[in-house]
């Protein structure tokens, strides 16, 4: 199945935590293209995972499968430089970019494409992400198949039937990761406070943290018991929790979430329509 080329445009994080992956999982080297707009990322992709770099129209030229690492803004001009390889080499195109739908891409790209978009997160960098995945009608049984088993190389995957349910994942499973670093970051600083040595605050922080994601999991208990087991009534911890509640949390997590599946609905309405030529 990995016979196959898999071509990166755009090596920054993203790109480099798929690879990362890809090579773990015993994807060669040489079945990776890379190209990037930057030459010092490309050249740290290959001296840390003997990927073969290549300008933006190689890459397409050689993948057959093709993955669109590059921001939303920067996606328009990089298919519109690559369209011809595209429609030529006709690759099943993997796109990680938020909030562009895939009629768009298919336009920018030429037409007729098998194009599957996902929502992965940064965790694909240690083989523990999360992917959502949508592919669109054009894709074949066994091509859905192949992107799937190159992110389940990542870690976990779920399937979207929509584009606006891969807009509604994004904020949970793109953004979240870095919504429960804010989190580690809040604790750690409330204890840097109370005077509690800094050589130990950022791994104790990280550590509740995942001991408390393992125990819920292994438990599989309801997480409202699981908090009744530490907030005790009378005890320290239930009158804390009901000033953190009160500050909003839940409030603000809703406004996160509603500004990010904004933010992936207005990408794609602001994108320019294009017809080259
Ligand atoms: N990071 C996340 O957690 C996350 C989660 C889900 C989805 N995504 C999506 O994944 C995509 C990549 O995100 P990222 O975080 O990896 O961004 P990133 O680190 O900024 O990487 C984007 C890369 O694209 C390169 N690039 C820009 N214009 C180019 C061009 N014309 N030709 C070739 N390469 C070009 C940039 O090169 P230079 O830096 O050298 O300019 C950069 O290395 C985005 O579409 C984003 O929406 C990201």
């Amino acid at each position: 199945m990995y016979n196959q080329t898999i071509s990166f445009v755009g090596g920054g994080n993203l790109a480099r935590a798929l690879i990362a992956s890809f090579r773990k999982k015993g994807i060669l080297g040489s079945k990776i293209v890379v190209s990037n707009r930057g030459k010092e990322k490309l050249l740290a992709l290959q001296s840390d995972y003997d990927i073969v770099p290549a300008s933006n129209i190689e890459a397409a030229e050689k993948g057959d499968v093709l993955i669109l690492a590059v921001k939303p803004q920067d996606l328009q001009e990089v298919s519109l430089q690559i369209r011809n390889a595209v429609q030529k080499k006709n690759p099943l195109v993997i796109s990680l970019a938020a909030g562009i739908d895939e009629e768009t891409l298919n336009e920018w790209l030429g037409s007729d494409l098998s194009i599957v978009r996902t929502m992965p997160n940064t965790a694909t960098l240690i083989g523990k992400g999360i992917t959502a995945i949508y592919a669109n009608s054009r894709t074949t049984p066994s091509q859905k198949e192949l992107a799937e088993s190159l992110f389940r190389l990542c870690g976990s995957t779920c399937w979207v039937e929509t584009e606006k349910g891969l807009n509604l994942m994004t904020p949970f499973i793109g953004s979240g990761i870095a919504y429960l670093y804010l989190f580690v970051e809040a604790l750690e600083s409330s204890a840097l406070k109370l005077g509690i040595d800094p050589a130990i605050t950022r791994e104790m922080a990280l550590q509740t943290v995942f001991s408390a994601a393992e125990m819920a999991l292994e438990t599989k208990d309801p997480l409202h018991q699981l908090i009744g087991q530490v907030a005790t009534p009378g005890g320290v911890t239930e009158p804390s929790l009901a000033v953190i509640r009160s500050g909003g949390l839940f409030e603000s997590m809703d406004e996160a979430f509603q500004i990010v599946v904004q933010r992936c609905e207005n990408i794609n309405s602001e994108a320019p329509s294009s017809q080259p030529e």
